[in-house]
């Protein structure tokens, strides 16, 4: 009797544990499927070609600056296949549009003269300093990570521009 009690409570912790492993499984698969109910904010505003930031002559600098800054400041975002997975997207559409605010080449001419010799200044530095392109997106994006010459050639170019004002 004594034995049956003790194989009877080890059955039962046992069953107790999967038991609970099994609500927790089931308690974050359904939060997962539910957070895929919240609305995703991806967006790309139609590029106006009048509006768009296009020096002339800088064919290599401003393939640079699609892949490494594109995405959070244009309107030209490419939206990865996991930018579609809740929570992901509430923290991309939020880098984005903090982005846009920020800088957004798309929408460039509509900013004053003296505004736009600001935002290349800004832009040099932020490069310079190595503050963007954001680390979180070079550790997703390969292709945007800027070697020491290719940053040194686009805070180069940023002055260059900056000058010309
Ligand atoms: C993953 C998104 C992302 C990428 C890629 C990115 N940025 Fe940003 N950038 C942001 C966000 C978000 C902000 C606003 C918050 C902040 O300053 O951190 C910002 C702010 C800025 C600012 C304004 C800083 C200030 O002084 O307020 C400049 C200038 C800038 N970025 C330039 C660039 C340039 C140039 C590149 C490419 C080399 C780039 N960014 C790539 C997200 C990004």
């Amino acid at each position: 009797m004594h034995c049956d009690d003790a194989v009877f409570q080890n059955y039962y912790a046992h069953f107790r544990g999967m038991d609970r492993k099994t609500i927790i499984i089931i308690v974050f698969a359904g939060s997962f499927l539910l957070m895929q109910l919240i609305p995703r904010k991806h967006s790309n505003p139609e590029v106006n070609p009048v509006e768009e930031f296009s020096p002339d002559r800088s064919v290599t600098e401003l393939a640079l600056l699609q892949s490494a800054c594109f995405d959070c400041h244009s309107n030209e975002t490419v939206y990865p296949w996991y930018s579609y997975v809740q929570p992901i997207a509430l923290w991309l559409d939020h880098h984005v549009q903090e982005g846009r605010e920020e800088l957004n080449f798309s929408t460039w001419h509509t900013l004053p003269m003296d505004k736009q010799a600001h935002k290349l200044e800004e832009c040099s530095e932020m490069v310079e300093s190595k503050e963007m392109p954001l680390s979180s997106f070079t550790w997703t994006h390969p292709e945007a990570r800027l070697s020491a010459a290719e940053r040194q050639q686009i805070v180069d170019w940023f002055n260059r521009l900056r000058s010309e004002y």
